[in-house]
């Protein structure tokens, strides 16, 4: 079974709806690490050896947090900056991430209709996903679809209910899945024919 690292940022951790019930159910998978970097650095002085650390102890990294600005929390950005070293995560035997899975977990404001060409935000979610990709991509690590939760304002209590327990449900299956068959056709983690039947 894989180890998962849940690395969360939330600037509002107390005032969140969504992504507090996501964690909430997964916090106590066998497996599963949760690191809340806004409580664990909440001066922005990320421990870099010990990020460094976990993440050699785990196999599937999730970027979990909400759209801010059509990207990351500003916490999580300066992890990606500082952790993911030249040397130690890419460039000449920056190899230590080498085949680990990754993938963001967002909630969004915005719903699932705003985010195509003819929406208010023009472009997908995968579309101004990209840097995340790319730098998955050039550390050596597979880089799965987004699993989403989209127009997070209008989401009914049952919608939400729904969306924790699909969470719940895909973490497992990162785990206990040795490969993640995914296509063009994935936008979104919740695509994949083993998830998508329990939509
Ligand atoms: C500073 C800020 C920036 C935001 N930017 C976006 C955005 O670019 N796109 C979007 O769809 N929602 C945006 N939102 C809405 C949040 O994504 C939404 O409130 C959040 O995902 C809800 O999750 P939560 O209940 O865990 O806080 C933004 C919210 C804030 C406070």
């Amino acid at each position: 079974m894989k180890n998962v690292l849940i690395l969360f940022a939330h600037p509002r951790h107390e005032a969140s709806r969504v992504n507090q019930a996501l964690l909430e159910s997964v916090r106590d998978l066998p497996g599963v690490t949760i690191h809340d970097l806004y409580e664990k650095y909440p001066d922005f002085f990320i421990d870099v050896p010990a990020e460094k650390a976990l993440l050699d102890q785990h196999d599937t990294i999730v970027w979990q947090h909400p759209f801010y600005w059509y990207s990351c929390p500003p916490l999580l950005k300066q992890w990606i900056d500082l952790v993911l070293e030249f040397g130690w995560a890419y460039g000449p035997g920056g190899h230590a991430l080498q085949g680990k899975q990754c993938l963001n977990a967002i909630t969004t404001g915005g719903s699932l209709a705003m985010y195509c060409a003819q929406g208010s935000n023009v472009y997908s979610v995968n579309d101004f996903l990209r840097p995340f990709e790319q730098t998955a991509a050039i550390c050596g690590m597979e880089y799965l679809p987004p699993f989403a939760v989209m127009g997070t304002h209008k989401l009914e209590v049952n919608d939400l209910k729904r969306e924790v327990a699909l969470y719940a449900e895909a973490i497992q299956l990162l785990q206990q899945s040795p490969s993640i068959e995914t296509d063009e056709g994935c936008a979104f983690l919740t695509d994949i024919p083993a998830l998508k039947n329990k939509i």
